[in-house]
């Protein structure tokens, strides 16, 4: 709490915004007559609603214990000579921010992730890999030992034909490349997934992104598919907000405002906790 100016200040908006970020959770000051006499956000919350968000938190604190959870970020990257590759566009951050607050809530988490610039969460197990094939293989070979399966890589479709051994010349002004389409990881889980475990998709559209999403759920077999716009840049692709839509194989559909990457990841957790493996109704 603190007057309602240094409170919206930039640098101090920024330094709240970096501890978000860290996982520092806030309580926010209210709106109302300040102490300094300037009326404004920056009064001390509600005591009763300090206690009840304490709470929520200590109870959320570990929900997740004694499950296995396995995430993908990430993009994966197709080779086509020694210097240059195909990819897709993907931080890692939705990847990341879910396997962080599996672990932070108690999980065992095996974050299988493509090439990014981040720093995977402490206490997670990591499986970097590059291609398309080899996340295949990577999360072949764990999901056997897992609970729960969030597919948030963005995973390149095709991969080429043929890798050149070396550099390739620029003889011509044009180049044919011949692709192949990459093995369908989140199908082959749906096709493999012993019963009670549950498979979480992500559909990234840039049109008719409900439509799609939902014929994804379908198609692959998923319990849930998590559909994001990425035609837009303020959510999506590289963004630290999001705003997604859930779509659930029993007609389950919810969508959420613009939150962040954090928040989002929060909330699929508590869906799946709640709705999957109806924790808290038994
Ligand atoms: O990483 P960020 O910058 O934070 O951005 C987040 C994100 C937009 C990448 C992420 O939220 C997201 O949407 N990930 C899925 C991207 C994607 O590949 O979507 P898709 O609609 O092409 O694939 C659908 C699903 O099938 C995804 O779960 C994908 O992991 C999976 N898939 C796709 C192709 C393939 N060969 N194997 C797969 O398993």
């Amino acid at each position: 709490a603190m007057n309602v100016h240094m409170y919206r200040h930039w640098t101090v908006q920024e330094n709240i915004r970096r501890l978000k970020d860290r996982g520092v959770e806030f309580i926010d000051p209210v709106e109302g007559l300040l102490a300094c006499g300037y009326e404004g956000q920056g009064k001390l919350a509600d005591p009763a609603d300090i206690v009840e968000k304490i709470q929520s938190l200590l109870v959320k604190a570990r929900d997740w214990s004694g499950r296995t959870v396995l995430v993908t970020a990430g993009p994966t990257r197709e080779p086509l000579d020694p210097v240059r590759f195909f990819s897709n566009r993907s931080s890692g951050k939705m990847g990341y921010a879910i396997a962080e607050a599996a672990q932070r809530r108690g999980a065992r988490v095996l974050l299988i992730t493509g090439p990014t610039h981040l720093r995977p969460p402490a206490g997670v197990e990591v499986t970097a890999v590059e291609t398309a094939e080899q996340m295949y293989e990577a999360v072949m070979s764990r999901m056997e030992e897992v609970d729960v399966i969030i597919k948030a890589a963005a995973v390149a479709d095709y991969t080429a034909v043929q890798v050149a051994e070396q550099k390739i010349k620029k003889s011509s002004d044009q180049l044919t490349v011949q692709l192949r389409r990459t093995p369908d990881i989140l199908a082959e889980v749906g096709r493999r997934r012993r019963p009670g475990q549950c498979v979480v998709g992500f559909a990234a559209e840039t049109e008719q992104v409900d439509r799609y999403a939902q014929d994804k759920l379908v198609r692959k077999g998923a319990d849930f598919i998590v559909a994001n716009d990425v035609s837009r840049s303020d959510i999506g692709f590289d963004a630290d907000n999001n705003r997604v839509s859930v779509f659930g194989k029993d007609g389950f559909v919810e969508t959420w405002p613009l939150m962040s990457k954090r928040q989002v990841a929060d909330k699929l957790l508590d869906l799946v906790l709640h709705q999957f493996f109806k924790k808290g109704q038994e």
